[in-house]
């Protein structure tokens, strides 16, 4: 099987990197890929957003499966038109790609199918901003009711600042979503769901500020590990039945089937799991962490997604331990990160360094490109030992001005999160 990978993040090196380990998978593409992923697979340089020039790219090089990573060409329907070109694809259509393109939709799904999430408004006029403001509180959510990698997302108990945060919003005139902030520890929860059909992958937890102790603005992620030793073992089960499934279903009464990797980000509440967001693809950083410890073959799994026999997959198999990954980001990440810095270290080639933001420079260094660099994955017999493998590695790369979290999965292995 010809694979072909859009994207090009530290998730879709993982991706990549999984692909190329499964025996079915005789060829893996990438486009347009990153200067990490050109050591490992062909890069095409292909506008990931444009469905014109992937399905020119999958069919030129015959490839009997396209893997989307990214949000932005889901929502754009890049998917569908690799479907209508006849191969297979693995990611959601446009129209089921709105659970994570608009969080308005994904409320009235969620609303539909029963699940528990955070109560909701949308504000699109900053005439009625502020008595909507005085509706919520004292921790007030603000989010942008579109794409915004993350970094669209204010939470804050300081009135001004959410109040800020939403005039821009509105001024780059998009609706502002004001949600009730769910307490407990997060989880991202990824399933493979083809239709009614759904297969949970390992439990992860992201860190999205990009200060140590949960501090400074959100980000695109900084940091995971899996599996969470604090979540009840049940805890995936009752995910799974009573909040994915649900949705899986909702989605199909509507027409919008959904075919790819559908992400749950879940509190974990006194009151059982709450629906933070949804997102119509693999999460970055947890997919790092994750497919590290995958043993069944990705391609195949994907492959029975996009072709409608999920079914019919053997039980993933998953190796024993943890895995820990941990972002470099450039400097002045989030607000404003610097690129083209040369990257350099030992640890920079070392196994388990994925590449996002990289790129080659004239003379052929690998310098920054992006505001999330790399990512540092660590394997070990427990999450003591996976931290300590990814923190080793990373301290051997030299990024000037690059910055990282210390405490990635430190809460997890001190036994402070509790539920
Ligand atoms: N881990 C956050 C995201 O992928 O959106």
């Amino acid at each position: 099987m010809r694979v072909l990978v859009i994207g090009s993040g530290a998730r879709e090196h993982a991706l990549v990197l999984a692909l190329s380990r499964d025996p079915g998978v005789t060829a893996v593409l990438a486009a347009p890929g990153n200067a990490g992923i050109a050591q490992i697979a062909e890069q095409f340089p292909v506008d990931a957003a444009s469905a014109e020039q992937v399905v020119a790219l999958a069919k030129e090089q015959n490839v009997d499966l396209v893997v989307i990573g990214p949000e932005v060409p889901l929502v754009l329907g890049v998917a569908d038109a690799v479907r209508a070109a006849g191969i297979a694809c693995f990611g959601p259509s446009a129209a089921a790609a709105r659970i994570e393109g608009s969080k308005a939709f994904a409320k009235d799904v969620m609303n539909t199918a029963g699940v528990r999430t955070a109560h909701s408004e949308v504000v699109d006029s900053p005439g009625v901003l502020d008595e909507a403001l005085d509706r919520f509180g004292p921790t007030w959510v603000v989010k942008d009711d579109g794409l915004a990698a993350g970094k669209g997302v204010v939470v804050t108990a300081d009135r001004a600042v959410a109040r800020d945060h939403a005039a821009e919003i509105l001024e780059n005139g998009h609706p502002v979503l004001l949600e009730s902030f769910l307490d407990g520890p997060e989880v991202s929860l990824f399933c493979l769901v083809d239709g009614e059909t759904v297969v949970p992958l390992l439990p992860a937890q992201d860190h999205k500020r990009v200060g140590d102790g949960d501090t400074g603005p959100n980000t695109g992620g900084m940091g995971a590990y899996t599996p969470l030793p604090w979540l009840p073992a049940e805890t995936v089960d009752v995910i799974v039945e009573e909040v994915v499934r649900p949705v899986a279903a909702e989605l199909v009464n509507r027409g919008c089937g959904f075919s790819g990797l559908l992400y749950a980000g879940l509190a974990i509440g006194k009151d059982g799991p709450a629906v933070v967001e949804f997102n119509c693809r693999f999460g970055d950083p947890e997919t790092q962490a994750v497919l590290a410890l995958l043993e069944s073959p990705l391609g195949e799994a994907l492959a029975a997604t996009a072709n409608g026999t999920l079914a019919e997959l053997p039980p993933l198999r998953w190796r024993d331990g943890a895995a820990v990954t941990v972002v470099l980001a450039a400097e002045y990440y989030p607000a404003s990160p610097r690129t083209g810095d040369v990257i350099t270290g030992a640890g920079a080639d070392a196994e388990g360094v994925l590449h996002a933001g990289t790129k080659r420079n004239e003379s052929g260094a690998i310098v920054s490109a992006g505001g999330r660099v790399l990512s540092v994955v660590g394997v070990g017999a427990d999450l003591s030992a996976a931290r300590d493998q990814a923190y080793a590695t990373l301290a051997g790369i030299k990024l000037p001005g690059g910055h990282f979290r210390t405490d990635i999965g430190l809460a997890a292995v001190e036994g402070r999160i509790t539920v």
